[in-house]
């Protein structure tokens, strides 16, 4: 078995003679948000499976496919799907195309995903721009053998959102006259969702939306020294006292109609960076 670092150095050699050259900044969509791929001037787009030491991603709603090419003048990569510890892979394997990204060379990473709104003051479709997390999923992708290459065995966590760049996130979306709230997400292994009494202690530690990403993602990133900012696009209210049944498709359709509003302020954002 070759180590992980020799797996990141194959798979982004591969990438590389592909025609995946320095991106500036990845892109990792969440669940029911595929829209923003329409903005980017497609210049590469690899299947998963085809890639090597790729997961390959289980989950219908997820297309699965490496893409690069261009938003404005800026060279992005973007996961169009991202892996999930519920389907069953590693949080090692999760974080992989992250550890990939970063060694093709982008310089900021910006994530998006389905949530579970918690805060009451949030509603079906408001944008929350991630300030905090906390990190319920029980493993973590920096377990295990260190390779000082990545970054320090023990990352600091004081500011895991990236505060310059979740700043040009709200500027964006107040100019496009959808102002994102801002609040801390739990992550948690899915893939039921939550009970009422669960939500309930969810909201009482202190989060204001819930999903099943993310933060193994955001950790990664963290301790290679590569600033990112999330989005959550709250798909249900989930207040235990009132707790109505939620289906996937619901939570999916409720994705895609803030898809677009939501790639418009990740366009904007992007296409100003050089
Ligand atoms: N819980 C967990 N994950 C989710 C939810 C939820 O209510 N909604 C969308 N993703």
């Amino acid at each position: 078995m070759t180590s992980l670092p020799e797996q990141i150095n194959e798979t982004t050699r591969f990438l590389q003679q592909q025609g995946f050259e320095t991106p500036t900044t990845g892109i990792v969509l969440g669940t029911g948000l595929g829209e923003l791929i329409k903005k980017i001037d497609i210049r590469k787009s690899i299947s998963y499976k085809d890639i090597p030491h790729f997961p390959v991603s289980t989950v219908e709603s997820h297309k699965g496919h490496l893409i690069f090419g261009h938003i404005g003048r800026t060279s992005v990569i973007a996961m169009q799907g991202r892996f999930h510890y519920y389907e069953g892979y590693s949080m090692q394997q999760i974080t992989f195309p992250i550890r990939v990204m970063k060694a093709l060379g982008i310089q900021q990473l910006l994530l998006s995903n389905a949530a579970g709104g918690m805060n009451p003051a949030f509603k079906k479709g408001d944008l929350v721009l991630l300030d905090d997390h906390i990190n319920l999923l029980p493993e973590n992708p920096l377990r295990g053998a260190h390779h000082p290459s990545f970054g320090p065995r023990f990352p600091d966590m004081s500011r895991p959102y990236d505060p310059q760049l979740s700043q040009k996130l709200q500027v964006a979306a107040e100019a496009a006259g959808k102002p994102l709230h801002k609040g801390i997400y739990v992550a948690v292994t899915g893939p039921n969702l939550e009970t009422r009494a669960e939500y309930r202690f969810l909201r009482l530690i202190g989060a204001d939306v819930v999903g099943m990403s993310t933060i193994p993602e955001v950790i990664v990133a963290n301790q290679m020294g590569l600033p990112c900012a999330a989005v959550s696009v709250v798909t249900d209210e989930c207040d235990p006292d009132n707790l109505v049944p939620v289906a996937i498709e619901e939570i999916i359709a409720v994705a895609g109609k803030a898809d677009k509003v939501l790639s418009g302020i990740f366009a904007e954002v992007i296409a100003e960076m050089t």
